[in-house]
């Protein structure tokens, strides 16, 4: 297996299904040395990893920042409406500016062709902290949680409850087919992922891997071992609010769905949620619930990412 420094992350694509075994059994290390006191882990002593981020963020800023902090790096964040872009500076001559003092940089953005042009415009390995098509890293620590709680990928059945072509659900489906899991997504056909997208994700796949697509949410959750949701809305999307909330409504995740999947199912959620629409209270708090391992394990995934790759 090729080394994976230096290398961008922008989507799961270019990574292979060995390599992605190699960043979660890193994670799973740093979770167990972090769990036993071992606070700093020199990967990156020294080095300088910038954020640059265009839209808001909780969770990935914070577990990129405390993970850099962790590995005896240091991380600096760069909020674009700050930046001179806003002034008229070119994005290459941006990213070309920021590659100058960074050892890694962490981008979210609105359009995933932004990333590429700062990809193309800096050494400094690129790492997408969500896009409008993908969110890879959220990708790899939904993968871990699952591990944590089913034993394994291979076999399992994920099913994505909403906007089958969100951000969140592609990067999902392509973890899951490239490891070997079942992926099902619910979605009303409108919101099906483009048939290239499930073609090129069909070709990564593990063999016994596969990928079903339906409108009937109840049908998706019979035999699920995860149900997945995320927001109907996503960051960028706020022009097509209504029409979405209305094309969604039958996709709630709520005790009532719930109660047609096996007793032992989990419930994943990429957080922020909002409660009401894709999820109740009561589903997102119940004992069933992963989301808190889910977020947590986003600091162990990125200490494992930014290890290998920078
Ligand atoms: N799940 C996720 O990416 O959360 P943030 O938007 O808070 O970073
Ligand atoms: N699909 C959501 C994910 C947020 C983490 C969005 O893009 O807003």
């Amino acid at each position: 297996m090729q080394s994976m420094k230096g290398r961008d992350l922008l989507t799961l694509s270019n990574f292979s299904r060995e390599e992605l075994e190699m960043i979660l059994k890193l994670s799973i290390d740093m979770k167990h040395r972090l769990k036993c006191g071992e606070y700093i882990i020199p990967y990156l002593n020294g080095k300088t990893i910038t954020l640059l981020f265009q839209k808001p963020s909780t969770r990935t800023r914070l577990s990129f920042e405390v993970a850099t902090y962790q590995l005896g790096g240091h991380s600096i964040y760069l909020n674009w409406s700050d930046l001179q872009i806003t002034r008229g500076e070119s994005l290459a001559d941006t990213a070309r500016a920021i590659d100058c003092y960074s050892d890694g940089i962490v981008a979210r953005v609105y359009k995933h062709l932004d990333l590429e042009v700062i990809a193309n415009n800096a050494r400094a390995p690129v790492i997408n902290a969500l896009s409008d098509l993908a969110h890879p890293c959220q990708a790899i620590a939904d993968c871990l949680t699952i591990i944590e709680k089913k034993g394994g990928i291979k076999g399992i059945n994920v099913v994505f409850i909403g906007d089958g072509n969100n951000n969140v659900c592609r990067s999902l489906s392509e973890a899951i087919l490239k490891l070997g899991g079942n992926m099902i997504i619910a979605s009303p056909r409108s919101y099906y992922p483009p048939q290239s997208y499930i073609e090129e994700i069909r070709k990564g796949a593990s063999k016994g891997a596969s990928l079903i697509l339906t409108e009937d949410p109840i049908e998706g959750v019979k035999n699920a071992d995860v149900i997945y949701t995320d927001v109907w809305v996503s960051m960028g999307q706020e022009k097509e609010k209504e029409e979405r909330i209305s094309a969604f409504s039958k996709y709630q995740v709520n005790s009532q769905l719930i109660s047609k999947a096996p007793q032992d199912v989990i419930i994943m959620h990429c957080l922020p949620a909002h409660r009401g629409l894709e999820i109740t209270d009561e589903v997102i708090d119940g004992k069933n619930s992963a989301v808190w391992d889910q977020a947590e394990n986003r600091l162990h995934v990125q200490k494992a990412i930014l290890a290998l790759l920078i």
